[in-house]
């Protein structure tokens, strides 16, 4: 079954749709499920009926009815992502944006709109663009790199361990891996609370967000001027002068979709598993008994809770069959990598341990699949890792069902993350973390730029503006400054 484009007459009204509880409850034109409104609020929910109704591929509407096909199925995922002979990822070939029922309003326009990128492109274009992007990030040291997440993380801990509480998400999971990306690209100068926030702002699609857009792009476009003009030893240097040859704007793209796609994304995954790591006493009892490691558990967290939960989308260059199902030319299809995660077909118990199975969709896979995804993995288990080793009473300061989540098409994540723990002194950064820490040094004579330099240098201070500095703690005046010029290396 192919789905069929709906008009939105007075008819189809989902207003005067069925009560709940009515079978028919949930179903928009054509009695196709959508997903989206009330009736999708469980997305989980809605995916095991539509696998009970159609199988492994199943019709669906998004917003606006706009119908679509959603993947179920782990072999169907696997097969569609790794077939670019019959499905690519160019919205251009859509039939539903050639013929106007995705109006150029959609709230899902942001991801459906075209772009010239690796992940919007195909065959030759993509392998020159993505060929730059990896060729940069074989060039990233991986034991520098595991440092400085022991670093950051050392200092995001020790901005709350003296309270004795914290929100794990605000203060933790949203700052490291923009403090590492930073790092990765070349502008440690530039981390800090304003950036963060304008990460997050622009991926809440608010008022604000073109504002928070210019922002990050204003620091990427600097930082890929200063290097055209004097390359370093970065990531964002390496992409310039692959032989590729991106030109500025292709530049100012790719490092957005870097540090956008590996701040959301990582965000998500350590809440995810510190979450797990503090409510399930299978982790909790193993990861104390040393039976299970912190990778095993970041292995377990990507096939139960995904950071992204769909990828839209995926589309059809010629008619096909996926599924059992009849996939014409220019139909659309979501990738399921939620729902294929838990496809019964791999996963007939889900209370099983994975045991850091790593055949999980939550990289997807084919010519698309995450090139980044051994640094999420590094910032998760290292993070992770040495949170605990800071705090190793930490316990959860709610109730788990008092857990507030904020679900769309694409993610599902927490609001908050509150913990409680005995209250420590700060520790020195540049120490590995520790339960029982050699006093900190004191604050005059922190010269850790000498002791160890950065991976990566930070330019003139007159080359790029001053970032806005984080609030520093009135007891320990200067430090986020020394911090800044350790990181770049001065
Ligand atoms: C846990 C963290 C992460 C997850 C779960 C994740 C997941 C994904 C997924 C599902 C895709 C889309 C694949 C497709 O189109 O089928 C993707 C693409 C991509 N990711 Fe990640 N990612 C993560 C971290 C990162 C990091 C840290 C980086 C960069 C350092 C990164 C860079 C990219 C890029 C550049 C693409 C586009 C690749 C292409 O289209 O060829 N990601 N990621």
């Amino acid at each position: 079954m192919t789905p069929e484009s709906h008009s939105l007459t007075g008819t189809d009204d989902p207003s005067l749709g069925p009560p709940p509880g009515c079978p028919a409850h949930g179903l928009g034109p054509g009695g196709v499920r959508r997903l989206y409104g009330p009736e999708a609020e469980d997305l989980g929910a809605v995916y095991e009926k539509l696998r009970a109704e159609h199988g492994p591929v199943a019709p669906v509407l998004l917003h606006d009815d706009v119908p679509i096909w959603v993947v179920l199925g782990h072999a169907e995922n696997m097969h569609m992502a790794r077939t670019p002979s019959q499905f690519c990822r160019d919205s251009r070939l859509w039939t539903a944006v050639q013929d106007g029922t995705v109006k150029p309003d959609h709230p899902l326009m942001p991801i459906i709109a075209w772009q010239p990128m690796c992940s919007h492109a195909e065959g030759d274009e993509h392998l020159r663009l993505r060929g730059a992007v990896t060729a940069a990030m074989s060039t990233i040291d991986y034991r520098g790199i595991r440092r400085h997440i022991n670093r950051a993380t050392q200092y995001l801990v020790n901005k709350f361990c003296e309270e004795g509480r914290a929100d794990l998400v605000s203060q933790f999971c949203e700052h490291l891996p923009m403090a590492v990306m930073c790092e990765i690209l070349g502008m440690p100068n530039e981390y800090n609370d304003r950036i963060v926030q304008a990460a997050r702002d622009l991926l809440k699609g608010t008022e604000t967000s073109i504002a928070s857009n210019a922002y990050i792009m204003d620091a990427l476009m600097r930082l890929t001027a200063l290097r055209r003009a004097a390359p370093k030893e970065d990531f964002t240097s390496h992409l310039i002068n692959h032989p590729a040859r991106l030109n500025d704007e292709e530049i100012g793209q790719h490092l957005r979709l870097v540090l956008i796609a590996a701040y959301e994304n990582t965000a998500n995954l350590l809440a995810n598993v510190l979450r797990v790591v503090l409510t399930d006493p299978r982790f909790r009892a193993q990861l104390n008994g040393g039976q299970m490691t912190v990778p095993e558990a970041v292995e377990q967290s990507l096939w139960d809770e995904p950071p992204f939960s769909t990828i839209l989308g995926y589309f059809a260059k010629q008619d096909t069959e996926l599924g059992g199902q009849r996939i014409r030319k220019g139909d659309g299809l979501l990738l399921g990598i939620a729902p294929g995660n838990v496809d019964p077909r791999v996963r007939p118990d889900l209370k099983a341990n994975m045991q850091g199975n790593r055949s999980h969709l939550a990289f997807s896979g084919g010519p698309h699949e995450c090139p980044g995804q051994d640094i999420g993995r590094a910032i998760a288990d290292v993070g992770v890792d040495a949170l605990l080793t800071r705090l190793p009473d930490i316990q959860l300061d709610c109730e788990e069902h008092e857990l507030r989540w904020q679900a769309s098409i694409s993610n599902r994540h927490l609001v908050e993350l509150p913990v409680k723990f005995a209250p420590r002194p700060q520790q020195d950064v540049t120490q590995q973390p520790s339960i029982n820490p050699a006093p900190r040094q004191s604050p005059n004579n922190w010269r850790v730029g000498t002791q160890e330099p950065s991976a990566t240098a930070s330019e003139p201070a007159t080359a790029v503006a001053e970032p806005t500095p984080m609030p520093e703690p009135a007891r320990r005046p200067g430090l986020f400054r020394r911090l800044l010029r350790w990181w770049g290396g001065k």
